[in-house]
C-alpha cells in the first residue's frame, strides 16, 4: 500500500485530495492545526508547518495544498525521505506579479520563492517535484471570491458589478483540482514542471457573477452600473466596513483577460476540467 503525506488536507481542495487517495488505496497521514472530524483512511497529525509531531520517516509522496511559501521552508529542513512532491501555487504568481498593490506583488514574490524552493530541494534530494496552479478556486464554500459574493447577494438579493466586468475568466472546481494532484503522480512528463489548472470554461466574469446569482434560492438580481457609479458603491461599502480588500488593483482587474493555456496540463496528464455550472452547495448557501 502507498503512503501519502498531506499538508493542507482540511482545504476545499486538500479535503477531496484525501478522500481520492483513500479510494485509490493510499494510507494517508495529514497535517493540521485543529482538531478534525475523523475521515476513512485517514490518520490525522496535529501541528502547523513549523511543529507537526509524529511525521512519517518515508513516504511514497508528499503533497502540499497550504501556503506554498511555508511548505517550502518545511521541505527543505524536512528529514521525511520521499520520491515524489507536488505542491499547489496559484496562477496569482503572473498575474499580481506587476500589480499595483504591494501586498499583491509580495504574494507573488513569495509564491516565486516558494517555487523556486520546492523545486530546489527535490533536485538536491533525487526527488520529482510538480507544482499546481490553479486559477480562481471554487465548490467548496471557502473561497474568498463567488462564495462571499453569494453570500452578499443572498442577504441582499441583488448584487453590483460594473458594466465593465467583461475580463475573462476559468473557475476551477476543486474537485477538479483535486484529480489533478493525484493524475501528476505516476505522469512522468511532469516531473520538475509547473501547471496552470484553469477550470474547463472560459467566460466574462460578469457572467460568471450572473450564474451564481441565479443559482440563489431565490435568485438574485445583478445590476450592471457605471464603472463610476459602481466605484461610488464600493466606496460606500468600505466605508460600512465591507468588502475592504477589494481594492483598485482587484477592480482593474475585472476588466482584465486571465487565461491560461490548459493544453499543457491536458497533454501531460490528461487534465479535463468541468465547465461552469453553479449548484447549491457549491457556494455555502446550502
Ligand atoms: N482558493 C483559491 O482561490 C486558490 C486559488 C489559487 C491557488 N490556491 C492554492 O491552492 C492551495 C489550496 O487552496 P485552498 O483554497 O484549498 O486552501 P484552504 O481551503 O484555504 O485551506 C488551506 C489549508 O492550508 C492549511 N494552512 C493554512 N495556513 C497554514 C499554516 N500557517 N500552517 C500550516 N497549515 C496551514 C490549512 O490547514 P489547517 O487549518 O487544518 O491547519 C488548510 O487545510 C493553496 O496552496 C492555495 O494557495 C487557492
Amino acid at each position: 500500500m502507498r503512503e501519502a503525506l498531506v499538508f493542507g488536507g482540511s482545504g476545499q481542495i486538500g479535503h477531496p485530495l484525501l478522500v481520492c487517495l483513500h479510494r485509490r488505496g493510499w494510507r494517508v497521514q495529514a497535517v493540521s492545526r485543529r482538531p478534525q472530524p475523523p475521515l476513512p483512511g485517514v490518520q490525522w497529525l496535529r501541528g502547523d508547518l513549523d511543529s507537526a509531531q509524529g511525521l512519517p520517516p518515508r513516504v511514497d509522496a508528499i503533497f502540499s495544498c497550504g501556503p506554498l511559501d511555508r511548505f517550502a521552508r518545511w521541505y527543505a529542513g524536512s528529514a521525511v525521505e520521499c520520491p515524489r512532491v507536488v505542491a499547489f501555487g496559484s496562477t496569482s504568481i503572473e498575474v499580481k506579479r506587476d500589480s499595483a498593490d504591494a501586498g499583491e506583488r509580495d504574494l507573488a514574490a513569495r509564491l516565486r520563492a516558494g517555487e523556486a524552493g520546492v523545486l530546489s530541494t527535490a533536485a538536491q534530494r533525487n526527488a520529482a517535484a510538480t507544482l499546481l496552479r490553479p486559477t480562481l478556486v471554487y465548490g467548496a464554500g471557502g473561497d474568498r471570491t463567488l462564495t462571499r459574493i453569494a453570500a452578499i447577494a443572498g442577504r441582499w438579493h441583488r448584487f453590483a458589478l460594473p458594466r465593465d466586468a467583461v475580463g475573462l475568466r476559468q473557475p476551477a472546481h476543486v474537485g477538479d483540482l483535486a484529480k489533478a494532484a493525484f493524475a501528476v503522480l505516476d505522469a512522468a512528463a511532469t516531473h520538475g514542471q509547473a501547471y496552470a489548472l484553469p477550470g474547463g470554461e472560459t467566460l466574462a466574469y460578469r457572467e460568471m457573477v450572473a450564474r451564481v446569482l441565479a443559482m440563489l434560492q431565490p435568485p438574485a438580481k445583478l445590476h450592471l452600473l457605471p464603472p463610476t457609479a459602481f466605484r461610488a458603491l464600493l466606496s460606500l461599502a468600505h466605508a460600512a466596513g465591507i468588502a475592504r480588500d477589494f481594492g483598485d488593483a482587484a477592480l482593474g482587474r475585472m476588466r482584465q483577460d486571465l487565461v491560461f493555456d490548459i493544453e499543457p496540463a491536458r497533454r501531460d496528464f490528461g487534465y479535463a476540467p468541468r465547465a461552469f455550472e453553479p449548484a447549491a452547495g457549491m457556494f455555502g448557501t446550502g
